[in-house]
């Protein structure tokens, strides 16, 4: 077991009132696990995933990564907790006024690693992910899918366990969504990294997820593997999101499931 997420709820309070995002939401995300999280806009997505590195605090319930409660982390243990953790968005948040080295070597300069040190590390991640000629260029120079590449190889800069992604390739085309899945892949396979996706799109949680969980209005509705799940969909919320997602059709005809299905 890696990640657990016990009966957790998140009770936001607001000045027009209390919203319930989770409720009483029980999962497991096992080492080595790509998870996608799935469901419609508002489902608690972004909440649930928050919680996995205590971005935002569960109302009730609690938080085990590898057997060690850290739902009430605090100081120390939080800051290492999280450098465990990276994450990356959908609007990548670089840093502007940092050149691409700078970026990535900016988490190690905040743990105290030498500048020489920091730099060969940050070299290295970026042959990772094919941008090592682009050390001292400035985000505004990249396209969306190298800005991403940045944002990754920032987030793998202090060997994390965990890579959690908040709709990452929603901003990119296809052949660029394509190109940064098979980096988080190569990212899963070879680093061993446990990376959770939350996507809108269920061709891209079919490009890379092996398990997924559907989230519904703050419930789980469903968790399973990902060609179970989205052949055959047992909850009401997934079978609307399989059926609305057969309505944009053309999206099966890159996914390898269906692609092997029909064969
Ligand atoms: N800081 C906050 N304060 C109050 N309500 C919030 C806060 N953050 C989220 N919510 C509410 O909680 C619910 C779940 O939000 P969340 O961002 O987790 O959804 P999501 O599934 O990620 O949606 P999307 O797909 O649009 O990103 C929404 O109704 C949202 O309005
Ligand atoms: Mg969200």
């Amino acid at each position: 077991m890696m990640i657990h997420l016990k009966n957790l709820s998140k009770t936001y309070e607001g000045r027009s009132g209390t919203h319930d995002a989770l409720r009483d939401v029980t999962l497991h995300i096992e080492r080595g696990d790509v998870f996608g999280i799935i469901g419609q806009s508002g489902a608690g997505k972004s909440t649930l995933v928050r919680c996995i590195n205590l971005l935002e605090r569960p109302t009730s319930g609690s938080v085990v990564i590898d057997g060690v409660d850290v739902t009430v982390y605090e100081g120390k243990d939080l800051r290492v907790l999280r450098s465990k953790i990276g994450m990356i968005f959908q609007g990548f948040s670089l840093f502007q006024q940092r050149d691409v080295l700078g970026n990535v070597t900016f988490p190690l300069e905040l743990r105290g690693v030498s500048k020489a040190d920091a730099r060969a590390r940050a070299r290295d991640l970026l042959s990772l992910v094919g941008l090592a000629d682009k050390a001292d260029f400035y985000p505004s120079q990249l396209s969306g899918g190298q800005q991403q590449r940045v944002a990754i190889a920032r987030a793998l800069a202090n060997d994390p366990k965990i890579l959690l992604c908040d709709e990452a390739t929603s901003a990119l085309d296809t052949l660029t969504t394509h190109a940064i899945l098979g980096l988080l892949r190569d990212i899963n396979e070879q680093l061993g990294v446990t990376v959770v996706v939350i996507t809108h799109s269920l061709s891209v949680a079919r490009q890379v997820c092996n398990k997924v969980a559907v989230v519904d209005r703050g419930r789980l509705a469903e968790a399973g593997f990902v060609e179970d799940v989205l052949a055959a969909p047992r909850s009401e919320a997934a079978r609307l999101l399989v059926e609305a997602d057969g309505v944009i059709g053309f999206r099966h005809a890159d996914s390898p499931v269906i692609a092997k299905k029909a064969v």
